[in-house]
């Protein structure tokens, strides 16, 4: 685990895809660090909120089976052409994890890495529910949390004994409130899984609205 990565906001704008407006991924440099990291050949990677597929695009150009779960169909239809048809993307909903990945043929404990980066929530002045892709105003920041456990246990009991969990997740600033996004998230995965640590995120020009951003390190132990 590194204590820090150096990251380039021109990369990440370049690497948006056509026609998207939102800078809602992460590099693919950082997915393919972890990914060499923690995996080998022929490992199995996992990203339950696949949008726009970095990780799935990676991973199997580095030789590993890819599989990802979108709620957006439109996102869906883009990895798929991205990764011309070499990762497993499955249209569904992340909170069924479990259910959908043994549909597609990846039992528990098959998996030998899951990275991925949730859709994010701040504490405050935010109606709009994440986990509905932001389609409902339903949005409930201590819900939203308790629904990511959800999904995490189910990640848990999906990756192989040793396997880890990479996920990147940001600090949020509205104003002069900050939500402590990071903090919650890694507090509500180490329910599932062993906190390893973290690594720092460092830009050189911030992305806005991020108070901080991390790569959060956990294995099935
Ligand atoms: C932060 S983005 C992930 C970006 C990805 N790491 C990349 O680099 O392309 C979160 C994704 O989760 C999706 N999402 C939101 N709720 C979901 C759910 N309940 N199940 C599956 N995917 C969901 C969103 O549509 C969005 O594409």
């Amino acid at each position: 685990m590194r204590p820090y990565l150096l990251l380039r906001a021109a990369e990440l704008a370049a690497e948006r895809p056509a026609g998207s407006t939102e800078d809602v991924h992460f590099t693919e440099a950082l997915a393919a660090s972890v990914i060499e990291d923690t995996t080998a050949v022929g490992d199995v990677v996992l990203d339950p909120f696949a949008g726009y597929g970095t990780t799935l695009a990676v991973a199997t150009r580095l030789g590993r089976a890819a599989v990802g779960v979108e709620l957006l169909a439109e996102r869906v239809e883009r990895i798929t052409a991205r990764t011309a048809g070499r990762a497993t993307v499955v249209h569904g909903d992340a909170r069924n994890l479990s259910e959908l990945l043994e549909l597609h043929g990846r039992p528990v404990g098959s998996i030998d890495l899951v990275l991925t980066s949730p859709p994010y929530m701040t504490s405050v002045d935010h109606p709009e529910n994440p986990l509905t892709g932001y389609t409902t105003d339903d949005g409930d920041y201590a819900t939203y949390l308790r629904e990511l456990g959800v999904v995490f246990a189910q990640v848990a009991s999906l990756l192989r004994v040793g396997g880890h969990a990479v996920v990147n997740v940001a600090n949020l600033a509205t104003g002069d409130v900050v939500t402590p996004l990071a903090w919650d998230v890694g507090r509500v995965v180490s329910e599932h899984l062993s906190f390893r640590g973290e690594t720092f995120l460092c830009w050189d020009e911030h992305p806005p609205g991020h108070a901080g951003d991390y790569l959060l390190w956990f294995r099935h132990t």
